[in-house]
Order: C-alpha cells, then structure tokens, then sequence
C-alpha cells in the first residue's frame, strides 16, 4: 500500500499545489484503503493522558475539514490533527496562496484559515472512525475581533467529540493572531478557555518558532498558570534562511520544512528547559526522519507531527519513522518513548 500511497504522492507533485492538496484529501476520505498492520508495542505511549499507539502524529492544515480522518488514521499515523477551524466558514487568502519549494524540500503557505466552519466540521467529528486519536486544531475568523472568543466557540461546540483541542495562536496568515502570544492577550485567552473547557479533552497550545526564548519561558508559565496541558512546538515560520534556492523563498506565508528544522528544535528546547517535565510537548516542524524525530523526542518531546514531509517523501515516511524509533529505542536500552524523552545522551539512565 505504501509505494502505491509514494507513487501517488509522485504523481501529486505534478500538480499545482492546491489541486494535488483538494485530490489527495478526496482520494484519502473514499479511498478503500487497508489498515495499515498494528504498531509496534514499545512505540505506544501517553500524551496529557491520550493513549498513543505510536507517538507519530499528522500535524494540522492538512485535513482542515475532518473530511479525510479514516484514511488519514489508515496511513499509521498515532494521532490525526485536524482543523485549523474557525467558528464561521471562510474562503481564505486570494490563490495562489500555497507554493512548494521543491529545491528546499520545504513549503511557503498564506492559506489564511480556508475551512468550512464548526458547524460542518462538527458533523464530520460526530461520524468520526473510534480507533483513531483525533486532535480538533481552533483557529479564529480573520474579521472576528475578540479572538479569544472564536476559541471558547470551538472548545464549547466541539466538546465531547475530539480526544484533544489545540488552540492555534502562531498561525502567520491571520493578521493579529500572533499578537495572542503576548502576556496579556494570552492570560486573557487562556483563563477564558479554562472556564469553557469541559469534559477529559486535554487542551494544547500552540505557538510560533519566531519566539525570543524569554517569550517562550513567558508563555510556559501562563500555560500551566492556566491548567494547559502542552505545547505544540511549532508553527511554519516567517523567516527566510539565506540557504532557500527555490524562485518562490520571496512569496509571504509561513515557511515549514526542511529549512525551519533548526529553528523548531532551537524553540523546543527553551520550551524543554522552561517546562522542566512539567508540561508535555509536541515536536513538529522539518521532522523528515527517524533521526529527526529521534532528535525531538531527546530534546524533551513526548510527541512529533509530521507535514511538509509527507508531500515529498509520501505516506510511507510514516512507517519509516516509526520503525526507525523503535529500533533507536531498543539499541539505546529503552523500554518507552517516555523513558527517551528530555534525555541527553550523557545523561545516565537512572
Ligand atoms: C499548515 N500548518 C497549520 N497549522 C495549524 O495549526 N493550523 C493550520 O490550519 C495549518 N495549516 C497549514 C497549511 C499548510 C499548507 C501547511 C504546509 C502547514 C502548520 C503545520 O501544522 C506545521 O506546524 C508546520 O507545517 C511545520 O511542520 P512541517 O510541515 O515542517 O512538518
């Protein structure tokens, strides 16, 4: 299945990058596609309290609409993020908007929160498949002004039919949505979803690489001031490293990919230090490899999601990196993700 899945992809990358995205979500939601076989049972591990088969997730942006959870949960993934949805349905940024920067492996993207909205997205989560962890990513409408208030919609509307909420403050194509990572607007946010929360769902966080680290050890303390439950560590970035080749490094958007690899694990690990164990956390940005998510999980990440390289290297790269973990974990002499996770490799074991 997985070659047919990488052949697929192949073919996908010849296509405008819009058209391929909308074809692969549609193959993906009728598709017949097989299970894909059980993981192996030392990947299974514990996030905030969700039960993890493996801890290799799909990052948010992809299925923006729940529409494709069945086939996207049959590509391995530990977990599916969906979303971002904002409370009403918008069309997003003029096209194009979503540029693939083949000589970078990476993507630029100023999609702008394309989605149908709650309503429609509500009614996709209540036919959900059981057996896949599904993560409901909250945005909020480009011409809403109390922002915090489109996230309390979500987390309300939607409760009862996501295992995890992920409130999304780092997103570069809504304007004024970055500036709810300072303090204020943040404690404002945060202490309002507090009180909207209801029911098991753990709550996440997440937030942009292009924070300074006495920003990021900011929000680490107002998260758990709030009864967070993580962070997601990170968001596509809006810097443009010297190293990019592709004629479209100049487009405005968020950069993810193999350029924004450094920059995420650079955020992750002032995250790590802030937090202390104390609060789980999320690795995504440029993760392309056992190595790569190996790297996360030793930075301090009980988690990683994958996106920008799923579009290269195809479906199987989510086999690939779980095999390739459970392989570091058993020539290490670890019996658990958890037990890998925040160790460097000369600390001790025990
Ligand atoms: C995204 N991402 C994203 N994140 C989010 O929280 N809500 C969203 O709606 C979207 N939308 C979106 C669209 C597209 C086209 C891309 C490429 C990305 C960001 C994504 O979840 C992830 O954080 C970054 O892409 C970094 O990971 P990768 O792609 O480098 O693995």
């Amino acid at each position: 299945m997985s070659a047919v899945g990488d052949l697929g992809a192949a073919a996908l990358r010849l296509l405008d990058p819009e058209t391929a995205h909308r074809l692969a979500i549609k193959g993906l939601a009728l598709a017949p596609l097989p299970a894909s076989p059980p993981d192996d049972p030392i990947l299974r591990t514990n996030l905030a309290g969700l039960d993890l088969p493996s801890p290799v997730g799909l990052a948010a942006g992809l299925d923006k609409n729940g529409e494709a959870l069945n086939g996207l949960g049959r590509l391995g993934f530990g977990f599916v993020e969906c979303g971002s949805v904002t409370p009403r349905p918008q069309s997003g940024n003029p096209k194009p908007r979503l540029f693939r920067l083949s000589e970078d492996r990476a993507i630029i993207n100023r999609m702008g929160f394309n989605n149908d909205g709650l309503e429609a997205f509500a009614g996709r989560l209540e036919r959900r498949p059981a057996n896949v962890v599904v993560g409901a990513n909250l945005g909020a409408n480009k011409d809403t002004e109390d922002k915090a208030a489109d996230y309390v919609a979500g987390l309300q509307r939607l409760n009862g039919l996501a295992d995890y909420f992920t409130i999304n403050i780092s997103s570069p194509n809504t304007p004024g949505l970055r500036a709810l990572q300072g303090r204020e607007a943040l404690d404002d946010l945060l202490g309002r979803a507090a009180e909207a929360r209801s029911g098991p769902a753990p709550v996440f966080l997440k937030i942009a690489p292009d924070l300074t680290p006495a920003e990021i050890v900011m929000i680490v303390e107002a998260a758990m001031a709030h009864g967070i439950d993580g962070l997601i560590v990170s968001n596509t970035t809006l810097e443009r490293p010297a190293s990019l080749k592709s004629a479209f490094a100049g487009e405005s958007g968020g950069l993810s990919g193999a350029p924004l690899r450094d920059l995420a694990l650079k955020a992750l690990t002032h995250a790590a230090e802030a937090a202390e164990g104390r609060l789980p956390l999320v690795a995504v940005g440029g993760i392309a490899s056992g190595a790569d998510a190996w790297a996360r999980i030793r930075a301090g990440a009980t988690a990683v999601q994958i996106y920008s390289a799923l579009i290269y290297e195809g479906p199987g790269l989510v086999a690939a990196i779980k095999r390739d973990l459970a392989a570091r974990l058993r020539a290490e002499g670890f019996s658990t993700i958890s037990g890998a996770t925040g160790r460097r490799v000369d600390e001790p074991l025990v």
